[in-house]
């Protein structure tokens, strides 16, 4: 398997578990990822998984320690995360919000697409409109400017008509609309099931291999 840069942009909406679920898998498989954490992400998960996200500027070896306690202990383990490796093959660059002058700031720095995960509706917002006053809008401006894949995983209810009209924008512009919207037909026995129906999607979008779930219509 070959190793892909993959952003991957984690912004405040719920949802903080999709994102650690997505970084385990990302990594596990081999790739490298460019993670960039918003502000309002960190009061998230401090909420949702009871962790503290590294600051910015925390060696690498901190952050894939703190992805690795986010699975294993606290509400994630009681979820079902602590049975997933946390044997990383793959490896993660960490970037500031306000630094652009990082490589995925920039056109000419080639990856293999992009997700933000979860996605707020301000971060949206700001994409629709181009304005790209902070790092993980301007890394998603460029990789709609590139043609490179865009997947945006919104979560919000019920979602106005402001946040709709701006989704439609963003999916004639080239991204992929993911809502945190998992099925229940595969039968969910825990949370973890539930994450991964949404991060599999994920994953699928971004052609990264996974076997996360049974795909619909497979027998075995
Ligand atoms: C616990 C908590 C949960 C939140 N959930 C959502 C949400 O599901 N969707 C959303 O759009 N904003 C949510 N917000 C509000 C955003 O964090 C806020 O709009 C923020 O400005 C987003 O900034 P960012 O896009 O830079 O991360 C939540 C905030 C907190 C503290």
């Amino acid at each position: 398997m070959k190793q892909r840069n993959i952003v991957l942009a984690i912004t405040g909406a719920s949802g903080s578990a999709y994102a650690i679920r997505l970084a385990q898998v990302l990594l596990s498989a081999g790739h490298h990822i460019h993670l960039i954490v918003s502000g309002a992400a960190r009061q998230v998960a401090a909420q949702e998984l009871n962790v503290g996200i590294p600051a910015d500027n925390a060696a690498v070896d901190e952050w894939t320690d703190f992805i690795k306690t986010a699975l294993t202990s606290g509400i994630a383990a009681a979820w079902g995360f602590n049975k997933w490796s946390t044997e990383f093959s793959g490896t993660c660059s960490v970037h500031g919000i306000g630094d652009y002058s990082a490589g995925i700031a920039s056109g000419s720095f080639l990856t293999g697409g992009m997700v933000i995960c979860p996605c707020s509706m301000g971060t949206l917002s700001a994409i629709a409109c181009g304005s790209s006053t902070n790092l993980v809008q301007r890394s998603a401006d460029v990789h709609l400017k590139e043609r490179r894949p865009l997947v945006l995983v919104p979560r919000e209810t019920p979602l106005s008509l402001v946040a709709l009209e701006n989704m439609t924008g963003l999916s004639r512009a080239g991204a992929t609309i993911l809502p945190a919207m998992p099925g229940f037909y595969q039968r969910p026995a825990c949370v973890a099931n539930i994450v991964d129906f949404v991060v599999a999607r994920i994953c699928d979008h971004l052609q990264v291999e996974h076997s996360l779930m049974r795909r619909w219509g497979e027998t075995t």
